[in-house]
């Protein structure tokens, strides 16, 4: 499974990026509001430091809003990624973006119908979210299982990004249910990192090495 970021922090985009474990950035319309930025200022200095796809994501509903704005994205770096919204005009601009070569990812999928939709449609990626499905006491993963299971069966080649990360065992649960990509934010980057086990072990050896240099 590979691994992206979800976020459009500049400095949690470099940190993770110079751990070598990313390949790719996930943004939506919360996380840029969040970072009090110009949108295509903020695209464009995260395709100065992730050499993958970035996904930058179309405000307006109806299909011609999304695709003039998705023209102008695209304009900005070969690495963006369209992401549109799963409803019918979003299909129609994904179906259209796709003749013309440009990357998409359909996003706020919540089944697996949507996903064999968007699919068909033409997305490159489907973003599936597990933890808004938990949040309504729907089981998150499963979603993501199930639309491995299909696109397995049928031979789809759209990519699955595990996406609305909240822990760890989401993480987890998506490698080994085999989901392409997982999204993951900058905290749970750090909670998969940690473990006491290692904070005490480098504590142990250091202690242990200085017990020698003091003989
Ligand atoms: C995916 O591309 C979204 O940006 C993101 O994963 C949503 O996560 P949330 O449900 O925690 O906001």
């Amino acid at each position: 499974m590979k691994l992206f970021i979800d976020t459009a922090n500049i400095d949690e985009i470099k940190e993770i990026n110079e751990w070598g474990v990313i390949c790719g950035v996930t943004t939506n319309p919360s996380l840029i509001a969040k970072e009090g930025r110009d949108f295509k200022e903020v695209v464009e200095e995260i395709t100065s430091i992730v050499d993958g796809p970035i996904s930058a994501e179309v405000i307006s509903l109806d299909k011609d809003g999304m695709l003039k704005e998705a023209r102008e994205l695209v304009k900005i770096h070969p690495n963006i990624v369209i992401k549109i919204p799963m409803t019918k005009e979003g299909l129609k601009a994904v179906s259209v973006l796709s003749k013309e070569g440009i990357k998409t990812n359909v996003t706020l999928v919540f089944s697996p119908n949507q996903a064999l939709l968007a699919a068909r449609a033409g997305a490159s990626y489907v973003s599936p979210f597990v933890g808004r499905l938990d949040d309504i006491s729907n089981e998150g993963m499963r979603i993501i299982e199930d639309i491995i299971q299909v696109f397995n069966v049928h031979n789809i080649d759209t990519e699955i990004i595990a996406a609305s990360i909240r822990h760890p065992i989401h993480a987890l649960d998506a490698a080994k249910a085999g989901a392409h990509i997982a999204t993951i934010p900058y905290k749970v980057f750090i909670q998969m990192l940690s473990h006491p086990l290692t904070d005490s072990g480098i504590d142990k050896f250091l202690k242990d090495w200085n017990v020698l240099q003091s003989k």
